[in-house]
């Protein structure tokens, strides 16, 4: 179990949405807060909303894109808070543009807040976290992560959430020994700024701001009926639930948990068929545990 109640809590991208939920949760169930966003007067309203109903929290700036950002914003919250045992690495941002079209600097930056800004998050809490004894890093990637043909048009968003899951389950087993657990918080459509703010949140070196796109959150998969968005706050207990647990995954919409289930059980399948065929027709590989006569 992972205790939340008397804990220090960060949260990246925690002046909207679903970090907004995650903090304002956190801090009900007794977790001392530091709400770190890009946008400082967010992060400012979200720690002032959670100290208005009796909660502890602080603001902190950060660019999750910046490692210098991220280490500032961590001694700031080791500062305030004390040792941080509990990470939500949830910035994120889209993009609704084909690959093709999608400038260099639009590819770049969609990997880096997605998939470097949670790695780097990471690294910079877990000296602090096996210090302390223990701890829990929750990362937010995404259906479109899991099922890449569920959310079309999101080449590198799709990747790098994708990559965010490879992180967290590799990063379970290299902590285990130091009683710090992950959790891939897989969201399945909670409303949020996305939508209206999302091109505001490209820093200067991607670019700065940009107008905000037209965007369309419709569901690729036909077999998946309904895209219903959640609130920030029905979920976020959901997730903290999960993390109390130590749950490696956790999902918000009951319908995409079944659909997972049957898209990589018929991936698996696949998999198998063609193997079996292909080595009932070739041979099945020999073995070569020296790695001998692999090099010229
Ligand atoms: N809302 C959904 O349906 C949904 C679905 C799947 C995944 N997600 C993921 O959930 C997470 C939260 O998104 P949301 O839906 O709450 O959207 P949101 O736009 O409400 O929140 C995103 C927050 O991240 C902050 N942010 C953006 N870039 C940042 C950076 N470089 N450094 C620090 N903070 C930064 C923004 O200022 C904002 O406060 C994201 O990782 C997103 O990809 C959301």
């Amino acid at each position: 179990m992972t205790e939340i109640a008397g804990k220090a809590a960060v949260v990246t991208g925690g002046g909207s949405g679903i970090g907004m939920g995650l903090a304002r949760e956190l801090a009900r169930q007794g977790a001392r807060v530091g709400v770190a966003d890009i946008k400082p007067d967010n992060a400012e309203r979200v720690a002032a909303a959670i100290r208005a109903e009796g909660g502890e929290a602080i603001a902190l700036v950060c660019d999750v894109t910046e490692r210098s950002s991220i280490a500032a914003m961590r001694d700031a919250a080791l500062a305030a808070l004390g040792p941080v045992q509990l990470l939500f690495a949830n910035a994120g941002a889209t993009s609704f543009t084909p690959l093709l079209d999608m400038s260099d600097t639009d590819v770049d930056w969609i990997v880096q807040v997605n998939l470097m800004g949670v790695m780097n998050t990471t690294r910079a809490f877990l000296p602090g976290m096996i210090e302390a004894g223990g701890g829990h890093v929750c990362a937010t990637a995404s259906m479109a992560g899991l099922l890449p043909g569920w959310m079309p048009v999101h080449v590198p968003y799709s990747a790098a959430k994708m990559g965010i899951i490879g992180l967290m389950m590799n990063l379970a087993i290299e902590m285990r020994p130091h009683n710090v657990f992950t959790t891939s918080y897989c969201p399945g459509g909670v409303a949020s700024g996305m939508k209206a703010n999302n091109g505001s949140y490209r820093p200067e070196k991607f670019g700065g701001p940009e107008p905000v796109a037209e965007v369309q959150f419709t569901s690729g998969d036909t077999t998946h009926s309904s895209m219903a968005f959640y609130r920030p706050e029905d979920v976020a207990p959901m997730v903290l639930n999960a993390v109390r647990h130590n749950r490696p995954f956790v999902f918000d919409h009951a319908d995409q948990r079944r659909l997972f289930a049957e898209t990589y059980a018929s991936v698996v399948e696949a998999c198998y068929d063609d193997l079996e065929a292909w080595q009932a027709a070739n041979g099945v590989p020999q073995g070569n545990p020296t790695g001998a006569d692999l090099i010229d």
